[in-house]
């Protein structure tokens, strides 16, 4: 089923660029709905608007409360027919009212390997605690913080001299394969919760 998807963003929006690209070449079976960024004048935008991709920017300052933001964004999310979505660096703690509306439907990705280095600034977290493998991790978005069931991992190495900027750059390369691959499982109705445990049906071979 191809997926029409919703991308939250926050920045540079590298990630956004990985699912665009993929869907041009055709290698995830998806179109992008709307961008949606919490930021003004974010990279991110540029992209979208530079792929004739609808954007909106809504700012959670004029928000009481993280519901009310969350229900504005599934409002603009349902206007664009969006049935999937997918958190690119989008830097908010999303709630029940946008989980709820998109159930089993919304995917981030991590830049660490999870359950170590949750929330922010993860590739620091790693490179201070002295972590010698670190990685990025795509998971289902559940109600806590980088708690969601995972759906894939890549480990990268943590080089004796890296900077935190050294091991952001080698970590995004594995999130910008990752994020479309998780994406195209899910496209391919491959994927399945088992508890916290994510099934990747194999691809069927087939038949002569
Ligand atoms: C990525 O490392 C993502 O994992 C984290 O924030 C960063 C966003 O990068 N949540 P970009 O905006 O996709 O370039």
């Amino acid at each position: 089923m191809t997926l029409k998807l919703g991308v939250l963003v926050s920045g540079s929006g590298s990630n956004l660029q990985a699912i665009l690209d993929a869907c041009a070449n055709k290698t995830l079976d998806a179109s992008v709905e709307l961008v949606l960024s919490n930021k003004p004048g974010v990279f991110a935008l540029e992209r979208a608007a530079r792929a004739g991709v609808a954007t909106a920017v809504l700012s959670h300052k004029d928000f009481s409360t993280r519901e009310a933001f969350d229900a504005e964004i599934v409002r603009l999310l349902r206007a664009r027919s969006v049935d999937t979505v997918a958190l690119a660096g989008f830097m908010r703690i999303v709630t029940p009212t946008l989980l709820d509306a998109f159930a089993s439907r919304v995917i981030n990705v991590h830049p660490a390997l999870l359950p170590s280095f949750v929330g922010v600034d993860a590739q620091r977290q790693a490179l201070e605690y002295g972590a010698k493998i670190t990685g990025c991790t795509v998971h289902f978005v559940d109600a806590g913080t980088d708690t969601g069931p995972i759906i894939a991992q890549a480990a990268v190495p943590v080089l004796e001299d890296d900077t935190v900027e050294a091991l952001r750059a080698r970590v995004l390369v594995e999130e910008h394969r990752l994020l479309p691959l998780a994406l195209q499982w899910l496209a391919e109705g491959r994927l399945s919760l088992d508890g916290r445990r994510v099934r990747v049906r194999p691809l069927a071979h087939a038949s002569t």
